[in-house]
């Protein structure tokens, strides 16, 4: 399937790392010039000098006058934006008690304000050129509040109101905002999460703790980034012209809910 994406300029914020380096590989894959931001200089060096339409943007997602620098020099670079693929995250674990106000709101700044201010930057540059595409990775909790997580479950579904309400405000401008959302896709982040959920949590070793994590998966195992890269290019493809304010669970089966 042509997926339409020759030539096309897509920003992945997030981009150095795990799902966003595969959707970062895939989307360049597919015929993209790829900015790819992050905070991490050498992670950034690393992951553009395997892409090779890619260049590296660094920017803090929780500063807003970096992700208004940030969309202005990919505009500068590459003289428009058509994607952008808001995954720039982490995930904070424990219970309220083990949360620290601070750690919730930096989370919260992270996934949701940052997300908004990349929205608010790229809008007028995507008015201006005709439309474009607006994706956001959002985490499983969002939807079904996982044990151990109460901050993912409060910034994800917050990610979910807004990806639905900007989808409403942007579809007339040919704007097609939407979501996709991974669950037990092993990467960077969740490797370290195994030792703390191990530690902090569970009490059972990191083996038995995947392995009851694959167990839960119907299909019976993690997934890879590259799985979410996948479902990412076809949402972002000239394919998926009628999807606005959808969310593509990519996740083996594991969320049992059927909204
Ligand atoms: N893996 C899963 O199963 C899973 C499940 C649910 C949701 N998610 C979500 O999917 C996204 C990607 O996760 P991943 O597993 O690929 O994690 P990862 O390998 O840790 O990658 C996270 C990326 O986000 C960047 N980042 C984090 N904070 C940032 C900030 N404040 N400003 C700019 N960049 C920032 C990191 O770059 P720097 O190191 O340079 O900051 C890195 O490139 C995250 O939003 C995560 O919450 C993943």
């Amino acid at each position: 399937m042509d997926l339409g994406l020759t030539n096309k300029v897509a920003l992945v914020t997030g981009g150095s790392s795990g799902i966003g380096l595969a959707i970062a590989a895939k989307l360049a894959a597919e015929g993209c010039k790829v900015a790819i931001a992050g905070r991490d200089k050498i992670k950034l060096d690393a992951a553009v000098a395997n892409i090779a339409t890619a260049r590296a943007f660094s920017g803090d997602v929780r500063e807003p006058a970096q992700v208004a620098k940030l969309v202005d020099d990919v505009v500068a670079a590459f003289g428009r934006i058509d994607i952008v693929v808001s995954n720039a995250g982490t995930h904070l674990p424990g219970r309220m008690e083990d949360v620290e106000t601070s750690a919730l709101l930096r989370h919260i700044e992270t996934k949701v304000i940052g997300a908004w201010e990349l929205a608010k930057c790229v809008t007028p540059h995507m008015r201006k050129q005709g439309g474009g595409r607006f994706i956001v990775i959002i985490g499983q909790a969002g939807k079904v509040p996982q044990a151990n997580g109460i901050a993912s479950a409060i910034s994800n579904a917050a990610q979910h109101a807004f990806v639905k309400s900007l989808s409403d405000d942007l579809a007339r401008d040919n704007i097609l905002v939407n979501a996709v959302c991974p669950s037990r896709i092993k990467s960077p982040l969740t490797d370290a999460l195994g030792h703390l959920y191990n530690e902090v949590y569970y009490g059972r070793s990191l083996e038995q703790q995947e392995s009851k994590w694959g167990a839960e998966v119907p299909l019976g195992r993690w997934g890879t980034p590259d799985d979410i890269a996948n479902a990412v290019a076809f949402v972002a493809s000239e394919r998926a012209a009628f999807m606005v304010g959808a969310n593509i669970d990519v996740d083996g089966g594991h969320q049992r809910s059927i909204f």
